[in-house]
């Protein structure tokens, strides 16, 4: 894939995590943060085809921007970053709005007035192609460099052209299978599908529960 991947919130759990894989499948990715250091000292952990920035930074220049902040930060970081996205670029957002932003339960969803923080997003920057994307993908999963997933990456937004470059780009993590999932309307059925997960890891006490959509034709794509 030629195009930058900017990871914002790439320091975290889940964004270092996507960033690792995509730079392992040979993908130039910026790790975005609020603190410069922290970026290049996690681009650096990952290694080779990674870069730290602060988040508007990583950002500019970049064809796909995956976003990967807590809820509770997630407007506001939109916020910064919006001024220094490039006109055309795709936003993928991997928001799973839980109660915990306010203080609550880590399995308990919070009901947004847009339906789902994607489309809380995709109010935040008209005009973008938002995608909702990597909701099931376990940190702790992705993190496991030399083992592929075993989960499916469920897919949607509004933008067709859009999708099938997050779908591209979802499957360079091996053992993932993207699926498309519909319209961004659809993105509260995928956040909540990933709390469904976060309550059966807690339930199961394992980190890593995924899932697999049976009884599609020919992979997930249309
Ligand atoms: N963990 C998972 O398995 C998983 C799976 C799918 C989706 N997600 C979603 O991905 C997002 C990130 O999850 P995570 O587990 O990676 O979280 P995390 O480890 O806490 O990382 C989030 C990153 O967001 C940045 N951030 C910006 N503003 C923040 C604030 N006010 N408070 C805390 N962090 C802030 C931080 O980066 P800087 O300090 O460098 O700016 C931090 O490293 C969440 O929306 C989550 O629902 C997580």
């Amino acid at each position: 894939m030629e195009t930058i991947i900017a990871v914002v919130g790439g320091t975290g759990a889940e964004g270092s995590g996507l960033a690792a894989r995509f730079a392992k499948a040979g993908v130039q990715v910026r790790i975005g943060s609020r603190n410069l250091e922290k970026a290049q000292e996690a681009a650096r952990r990952i290694g080779s085809q990674t870069t730290g920035h602060t988040n508007a930074d990583a950002v500019a220049g970049a064809g796909i921007v995956v976003i990967t902040v807590p809820l509770s930060a997630q407007v506001e970081t939109l916020k910064s970053i919006r001024g220094s996205i490039a006109p055309g670029a795709i936003l993928v957002d991997a928001t799973v709005p839980l109660e915990i932003a306010i203080g609550g339960r880590v399995s308990r969803m919070l009901t947004l007035w847009d339906g789902s923080a994607a489309q809380q997003a995709a109010r935040l920057l008209p005009g973008a192609a938002v995608v909702a994307a990597f909701h099931a993908l376990s940190a702790e999963a992705l993190a496991k460099l030399d083992h592929p997933l075993d989960c499916d990456a469920l897919i949607c937004g509004d933008s067709a052209e859009a999708k099938a470059a997050v779908v591209q780009l979802a499957e360079l993590i091996p053992g993932v299978r993207a699926i498309d999932a519909g319209p961004l309307d659809n993105a509260r059925l995928l956040e909540s599908a990933a709390a469904l997960l976060i309550s059966l890891n807690l339930r199961h006490k394992v980190k890593e529960s995924g899932m697999r959509i049976t009884g599609l034709k020919s992979g997930g794509h249309l």
